[in-house]
């Protein structure tokens, strides 16, 4: 028998089809994208990060990557106002130190360290931590006799905002992002403030930030002459004309670069959240006014996020020093953090001289932070 003979158009037409079928397949696929597993936000993060720290850090990228992919250690924020006695003895005795007395300890050594414009660091606050490239980690703590905690568990590097901020007795101090309330509790550990008003927008963070002060507060603290909380959007302090502080923190909501990098929840680098994450330089600049506009001639103000970003750190302070001085007629000066963070080099890896602020780098042997912040004195 013959072989068929086969027509070279019969074998174009074949050819036509098949790619017509791979197209018509290709075009249901594209259909059902919506339902393709998605790119996870960590892995966006990652690549976002890759991008600009990798330009911004240079060499040093390399090793803050491995850090804030790896566990954070956390540091234990000693709670002045609970009453176990057993609990400094029995941090010593795993091996671990308080980082703020070291400091002090360094500070009255070396009188060039001491900033001779601040007081010297207080001596209520205690974080204790694990040495350097020790990852063990603590137990939750437990309740004393009056049900309250003994400490609190956090980012070590996020008590320096508050110690910067150099809160002196009798200060009026606002926390204008303040839940879940981390460093509420770090700025009243060092009982000197008089009046300390916390504010968050999100109703459940204050809500967390009312709770956590509850588990570590005694009752007569919490009273609203004293510790007095609030859920408003920080930027409309700007028109509370009545009420001026000592001491503003403005610690802003950011790209949480470490939790972005490892948890899907909640993670500003999902699609759909990419333009809320793009407006939080204005965002942050917009609270920071206003955290400028609240503290009064001669008082300070305390900048921070948890991010590596330029854009999110001095770029902001930039921004917002410059629009106070042409828009508010307000001058702000910021202030020098060097000898200050000086202290800490033993605790923590702080970046090479930024030009603006302070930026604690994660580091594998000191897996704290990202932390940055910058002080900036109200003039007139
Ligand atoms: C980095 S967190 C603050 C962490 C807190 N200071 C601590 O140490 O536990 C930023 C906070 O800003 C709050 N926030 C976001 N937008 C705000 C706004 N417009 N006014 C006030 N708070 C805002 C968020 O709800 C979030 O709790």
């Amino acid at each position: 028998m013959m072989a068929a003979k086969i027509s070279p158009r019969f074998l174009i037409n074949e050819i036509r089809g098949s790619v017509c079928f791979v197209q018509r397949r290709h075009r249901v696929k594209t259909k059902w994208a919506g339902s393709r597993p998605k790119v996870p936000a960590t892995d966006l993060a990652l690549q976002h990060f890759d991008a600009t720290y990798g330009l911004q850090l240079g060499d040093l990228w390399p090793s803050v990557r491995i850090g804030m992919l790896s566990e954070k250690k956390y540091g234990a924020l000693l709670n002045n106002f609970a009453s176990d006695s057993d609990i400094v003895s029995s941090f010593h005795s795993q091996g671990c130190r308080d980082f703020i007395s070291a400091a002090r300890s360094t500070e009255s050594q070396d009188p060039e360290l001491h900033d001779h414009t601040a007081a010297p660091l207080s001596s209520n606050i205690q974080c204790f931590v694990f040495p350097r490239g020790d990852v063990s980690r603590f137990k939750p703590a437990r309740p004393d006799s009056n049900g309250l905690l003994s400490y609190y568990l956090l980012d070590a590097a996020s008590v320096l905002p508050a110690l910067a901020l150099d809160v002196q007795p009798g200060h009026s101090v606002l926390d204008l992002c303040a839940g879940p309330g981390g460093k509420t509790l770090a700025l009243l550990q060092a009982q000197a403030v008089r009046f300390l008003w916390a504010n968050d927008l999100s109703g459940s963070r204050t809500a967390r930030l009312r709770r956590t002060l509850q588990s570590y507060l005694p009752r007569e603290l919490l009273t609203e002459d004293r510790v007095y909380i609030t859920s408003s959007d920080g930027r409309q302090w700007r028109n509370k004309d009545e009420h001026k502080f000592d001491k503003v923190l403005v610690d802003v909501p950011c790209t949480t670069d470490r939790h972005s990098l490892t948890e899907e929840d909640n993670n500003i680098f999902k699609r759909s959240r990419t333009k809320e994450r793009q407006r939080l330089p204005l965002l942050q600049m917009e609270l920071l006014l206003a955290g400028i506009q609240a503290t009064r001639p001669g008082g300070d103000v305390l900048y921070s996020t948890c991010s590596l970003s330029q854009l999110q750190n001095q770029c902001v302070v930039e921004q917002a020093v410059s629009v106070a001085q042409k828009e508010m007629d307000i001058t702000v000066k910021v202030q020098n953090l060097s000898s200050f963070v000086q202290l800490f080099s033993h605790t923590f890896h702080f970046a090479p001289q930024p030009a603006v602020g302070e930026l604690v780098l994660p580091h594998l042997c000191a897996n704290f932070g990202p932390i940055y912040m910058c002080k900036l004195q109200r003039i007139s």
